[in-house]
Formats: C-alpha cells, structure tokens, sequence
C-alpha cells in the first residue's frame, strides 16, 4: 500500500508538503498540490484515519452510549445525532448499555481507549454514579443528555420533564377528567421523578385527589406499563384517566385494557410522553406530550463539538420543551 513517502518521491516534493496537502493543514501552492494529488491517484493512495488521528490527536470521532435500543424515543435520539455528526464530518459509536452499570463503565472505557474526541451519554444508569475512568481522562468533553445529577463534570441537554408532566395532567383536567391516575418511570430517575411532580402540580392546582391505589411506579417499558394497569385494575375501582408516563408504558396499558375489554378513551383515556414515532398510528392514536427528540441530539452534537473545539468554557444546560399532541386516546368529558 502506498505511503505518503511514495507519493513524495513521485512528486518530487518533501513527506510533509504531501501530508500539508492531503490532511488541508497548511497552504500549498496550486501547482504543488495537483502535483502530490495526481502522485497519489498514480499510486492509488488510500488516506488513513488512524495515521491522520495520530498527527493532528483528533480521530473525528464521537462515542455515544444509550440505554436500550427496543424504546425507539432512543432512535429517533440517535437519528439527531447521527446526521448531526454526518453533517459535520464526524464518525459515530454508539453502544447499548441496556441499564448494565459494568456494561457501561466498559463501553466509557473501550470509547476513551479509542481516543473518541468526546461522549455523549444518554444511559440510565449514569445518575449518581461516580465513574472512574473520568479520572483518567479528566479533559475529555462529555454531554449528558435526558437524565439527571451527574457526579462528573458534564454539559446537558434535557428535556422539560416537569413541564411536560404539568401538561398531560392539565389537558386531562380541561378535558373534565376529576379522577385521574398516573403510571410513572423509574422514581430512582430524575425525568420519571420531575414528570410525576408536574402531574402532581397540576392536580393540587385543580383541588383533586391523588389517590394512592391510581398511582404506580413502572419501568418505562410495555409489560411495566402493562402490569402496571393490572394493578390499577386490581383496585377494584378505575380513574377516568391515566397519565403514562412514557409512550412504551402507554402502549403496554392499552393493550391491558383492550384484554379486558376497556374501551380507550370511552371507558379510559389515556396520555403518554415521548411522542415516538408509532404513537400516531396506534388505534386509537395516542394523545402525547412530544418531546423533541431529534432537537435533542442535534443539540447534544453542537455542545459537544463546541466543548471538543474550545469555542466554549463555561457548564451549559439546554433545556428543550415538550409540547401537548392532541389525537384520540383522550375524551372529553362534560361535568
Ligand atoms: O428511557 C425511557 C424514557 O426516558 C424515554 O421514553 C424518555 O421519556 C426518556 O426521558
């Protein structure tokens, strides 16, 4: 395989003149120039990212950790971040940690291993943890993305969970619903936890009771959502409502419900969050709190591409708002 130092001597020109040329580092006259690019078609010289990498210390690279890949609010996640990086020239790994805490701290270390010029993170297990390997990479730029306190240095990009959860709950109540139930996620997570206190503002605002038999903490997944509903079943008395949330646990309630023969929304209307793609073809289509999550992932390259490039110094936090998507999962009830 042809060198740069064979291009060179074809050229006639020095080894860095032909890395000046090839990497775009430096001017090189016109004439020099289409001298080393016709040497290098000659030889049919193939650039290599690694030596690149290891002459200007950037691999162009970005590592990106997710949860789980089975919810697809994570791909419409990733789509964001994947064109972004495209757009910009920059190669993505993504690893799946699917809620592993070791599974996690081996992928951080196999993507700083491969010297990525920075992290995103949107894995659940993060929260609170102290990650070690940081320590050994203290300089490398790191976006936290959907998840809460971090241990570790990090920008964050977030979506406003307790104004979604504020929405849902008071689209229910202007729609004349007064007994009202929530599914929520994992409580141990800060978007589950600040989603649960929006509906729970909403409620106290209208004067309504919380009972606690409507109220179940799930997993953010379809059978947590779907057992969930059994639970609330199992009370022997159903809300008028249920704010799910999340779109996998709705999913998971309104096939519960269908099996025991609820008709959604005549007997129960529901709403979820995330907006994911399928929510709109769902029967009936599922009324939801759109988070933007093709926004988010765009976002989360920008902030990391600034930090990877020094163009900013102080900790940012972008926070994106959710917004209320009307479809048919929801009836409107008169007093
Ligand atoms: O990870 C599960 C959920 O957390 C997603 O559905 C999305 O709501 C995120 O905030």
């Amino acid at each position: 395989m042809a060198t740069m130092k064979d291009i060179a001597r074809l050229a006639g020109v020095s080894t860095s003149t032909v890395s000046h040329v090839i990497n775009k580092s430096r001017f090189v006259s016109e004439e020099i120039a289409a001298r080393v690019n016709r040497a290098a078609q000659e030889l049919n010289y193939a650039p290599s990212a690694l030596a690149r990498s290891l002459k200007v210390n950037r691999t162009q690279t970005i590592g990106m950790l997710v949860t789980t890949s089975t919810n697809p609010f994570f791909g419409e996640v990733v789509k964001g971040v994947e064109r972004s990086c495209y757009q910009k020239g920059y190669n993505l790994i993504l690893c799946n940690t699917e809620g592993d805490n070791e599974r996690m701290k081996a992928s951080i270390d196999t993507l700083l291993q491969k010297r990525v010029d920075g992290l995103l993170l949107m894995c659940s297990t993060l929260e609170g943890e102290r990650i070690e390997v940081f320590d050994r990479y203290p300089d490398i730029p790191v976006v936290v993305m959907d998840w809460g306190p971090m241990s570790f240095a990090s920008d964050k990009i977030q979506d406003n969970s307790y104004q979604g959860g504020y929405l849902a709950a008071q689209y229910l109540i202007q729609s004349g619903h007064r007994e009202i139930g929530c599914i929520t996620g994992p409580l141990v997570r800060h978007q589950a936890q600040i989603r649960y206190e929006g509906y729970k503002r909403a409620m106290n605002e209208a004067g309504l009771p919380i009972p606690p038999d409507w109220i179940v903490e799930s997993d953010f997944e379809c059978d947590g959502g779907y057992r969930a509903f059994q639970q609330i079943c199992a009370s022997g008395h159903l809300p008028t409502a249920l704010f799910v949330c999340n779109d996998m646990m709705a999913m998971g309630v309104i096939h519960a419900a269908h099996e025991q023969g609820i008709r959604i929304p005549d007997d129960l209307s529901i709403i979820g969050y995330d907006d994911i793609h399928i929510a709109k073809f769902m029967t009936p289509s599922l009324t939801t709190i759109h988070q933007p999550k093709y926004r988010l992932g765009q976002a989360a390259v920008e902030t990391l591409l600034k930090r990877i490039n020094k163009e900013i110094t102080d900790t940012q936090v972008v926070q994106l708002e959710p917004t209320l998507v009307k479809r048919r999962s929801v009836k409107e009830i008169s007093e």
